[in-house]
């Protein structure tokens, strides 16, 4: 990237107020760009806080409309209007309404990989780093779960109290990875550990020295003296391995663990952006939006 892109980005951000947010699975270029970077949970806790008007979010459409749900006042751009999350297709807000009905007295409780009308219909959000903490404090012990199953059974294993149901959804990129391909990469690299998103199968986690949001691999990968193979989309560890050139950190799978959606944004694209030439501003129904709230604030409460 050129020193040029870099000033022309910077100058705009000031002239216009604006601040980039960029998710963990960016590209490096991007990561190294934005003004703050960190796993969903983080970045919708800035955009809560965040005094400029405008923000362009580098990640997917979930994401955009979380900074929009809760910083309605703000002008929220997505650079790629294309970029969506399989996971968050996976479910409808009519499907929750019909499963409500078969279970009157649960919570419902949606990962925040999830459309703002899916959130509008749940009673919380969770997100991969604050789910356990979230589900635990609920006070319903009947909980339904969506979308992502994968996730819903790690917090199910560990909270037995709890009576969990799951919707069956899972993020394509994760649900991907198999036992054999995890343990491969172990008997490749036997002195490393194994940090994992909980995304993927139990068959995969299993086999992990940790599970964690993205933000979480990322500071348990540089705190550990041993090598750390890298179970989650690829974007985390290519950041880690530009970043830190003498650390050692494995790959697990990099053509599985691609998520395309995450790989739209190029810094040429960002500059088409901040100059207001890209993306789409985001726009939500008022009511659907102040709905969709409650279940955030409900997170962001709990979490
Ligand atoms: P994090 O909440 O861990 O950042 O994960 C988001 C995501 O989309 C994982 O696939
Ligand atoms: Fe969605 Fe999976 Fe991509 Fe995350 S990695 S944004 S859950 S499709």
């Amino acid at each position: 990237m050129s020193e040029h892109l870099r000033e022309r980005i910077e100058q705009r951000k000031k002239e216009t107020d604006t601040v980039i947010l960029a998710h963990t699975y960016q590209p490096p270029q991007i990561i190294d760009l934005a003004d703050i970077t960190g796993d969903s949970f983080a970045l919708a806790k800035a955009a809560a806080k965040l005094p400029h008007k405008r923000v362009i979010m580098c990640g997917v459409r979930f994401m955009a409309e979380s900074v929009k749900i809760l910083a309605p006042e703000k002008q929220v751009i997505l650079p790629a209007p294309d970029a969506g999350c399989g996971m968050a297709r996976m479910i409808k807000p009519e499907d929750i309404l019909a499963w409500k009905a078969q279970h009157p007295n649960a919570a419902v409780c949606a990962y925040i990989n999830t459309t703002a009308a899916v959130k509008a219909v749940c009673d919380v959000c969770v997100t991969s780093s604050s789910a356990l903490k979230i589900v635990s404090k609920l006070e319903q012990d009947e909980i339904l779960f969506l979308p992502d199953r994968n996730l819903g059974g790690w917090i199910a294993a560990q909270l037995p109290e709890k009576n969990i149901t799951l919707w069956n959804g899972y993020c394509p990129v994760h649900d991907e990875l198999t036992e054999a391909q995890v343990l491969a990469a172990k008997a490749e690299h036997p002195d490393a550990l194994l940090a994992v998103h909980p995304e993927c199968r139990e068959e995969v986690v299993r086999h992990a020295d940790m599970a964690g949001s993205t933000a979480e691999i990322i500071t348990f990968a540089l705190q550990s003296d041993k090598p750390v193979i890298i179970g989650t989309e690829r974007g985390v560890a290519d950041t880690l391995t530009q970043k830190y050139p003498d650390r050692a950190f494995y790959y697990l799978c990099p053509e599985t663990l691609t998520c395309p959606d995450m790989k739209y944004i190029s810094p040429e694209l960002l500059l088409a952006a901040v100059n207001g030439e890209q993306g789409e501003s985001i726009e939500l129904d008022e009511t659907l939006r102040l709905q969709a709230k409650k279940s955030i604030d409900r997170m962001l409460e709990l979490g």
